[in-house]
């Protein structure tokens, strides 16, 4: 039976003899498994572990600020680098899906190399992969595929060596690993997030005023989901969050025709998409409660400028895909 405190304990003692006096280098994404690599590596190694997290700036809104935060408060060795100008001026006029995500995760390995190329007496990699990205990256689909999370970014004219503590876990597992260590809650319940980031959810070309339109609504839909609390199956309160699997706004390549006071607008569209799923291989759309639909779309709206209209997506996947690119 298999328990975190003895994963801890064995792994800990098992990555000290493996990686002894090393200087290590870990790329933090601000997801969960990440993180928990991070902090496994961290206990066993110290200050010999050194963490690089990239902003490409298309991360959520506040999200490199807030985790950068949250992994100084863990203790761990973090050099954040904010190269989204890079990624802005590579991405301009791009409209393809999969353009988008090869400029993406070509500019990311470039500024990761560049970044751990500094870090001269490295001896090794470390990644946060998990046993279903080892499934998942034989099957070459190239859309699931995460390119800054596989060993396609390594460095080779750096010799190092690849170090996966997760590698046999499944995603509960490392919740739970991650809770033994005492990462805070909401950084082990956060929701998946695409490595492109909002580059897939911006249908289009990517500008920084589009981008700042997206994370707006998009920091409404998720504070929401957040603030609203529902009954679970057993009859205590939870957030509406923790019954989604995911979720986010889109903003949609399209304007419509709106009316405010006496005014004629013509503003851009969103849609909110929140799914339910196990392993985002099949999702179905969540039932989200009328009144919430109705108060998160109010917000939007009423604040965010540049947007009048609000759609909900209620496709299943399949035939639908979770994300819209
Ligand atoms: P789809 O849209 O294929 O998404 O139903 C399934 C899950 O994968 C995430 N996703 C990605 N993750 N790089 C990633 O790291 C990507 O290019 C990418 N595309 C989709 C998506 O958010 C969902 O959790």
């Amino acid at each position: 039976d298999w328990s975190a405190s003895s994963f801890v304990d064995t792994t800990v003692a098992a990555l000290k003899e493996q990686v002894g006096n090393d200087r290590v280098i870990l790329g933090l994404s601000g997801g969960v498994d990440s993180s928990v690599a991070a902090v496994l590596l961290h206990r066993a190694i110290g200050k010999n572990l050194t963490c690089i997290f990239v902003d490409h700036g298309l991360l959520r809104k506040n999200e490199f600020k807030n985790v950068m935060h949250d992994y100084e408060c863990l203790g761990l060795n973090v050099i954040g680098v904010d190269a989204s100008d890079k990624f802005f001026k590579d991405l301009e006029g791009v409209t393809d899906p999969e353009q988008k995500r090869k400029i993406i995760g070509r500019d990311f390995v470039e500024v990761f190399n560049a970044e751990a190329h500094k870090i001269t007496d490295a001896k090794w990699l470390a990644q946060g992969t998990i046993y279903p990205d080892r499934i998942e990256s034989l099957n070459i689909t190239g859309k699931t595929i995460k390119s800054h999370h596989n060993v396609g970014g390594l460095p080779e004219e750096m010799h190092l060596s690849l170090c996966e503590p997760l590698q046999w876990l499944f995603k509960d597992e490392v919740r739970r690993v991650g809770r033994e260590l005492g990462i805070p809650e909401h950084l082990i319940t956060r929701h998946p997030f695409p490595g492109p980031g909002l580059a897939v959810r911006i249908l289009g070309d990517i500008t920084r005023e589009k981008v700042r339109i997206l994370q707006d609504a998009d920091d409404i839909f998720i504070q929401g989901l957040r603030d609203w609390m529902v009954k679970d199956a057993t009859g205590n309160d939870i957030a509406l969050y923790h019954q989604v699997w995911q979720a986010g706004a889109i903003l949609l390549p399209v304007q419509s025709v709106g009316v405010m006071g006496d005014e004629r607008t013509y503003e851009r569209a969103v849609a909110l998409r929140a799914v339910t799923s196990t392993d985002a291989m099949t999702a179905d759309w969540a039932h989200l409660p009328y009144e919430f639909m109705a108060k998160v779309s109010n917000d939007i709206i009423n604040k965010v400028k540049g947007v009048n209209r609000v759609c909900y997506d209620i496709s299943s996947k399949p035939p639908a895909t979770i994300e819209w690119e």
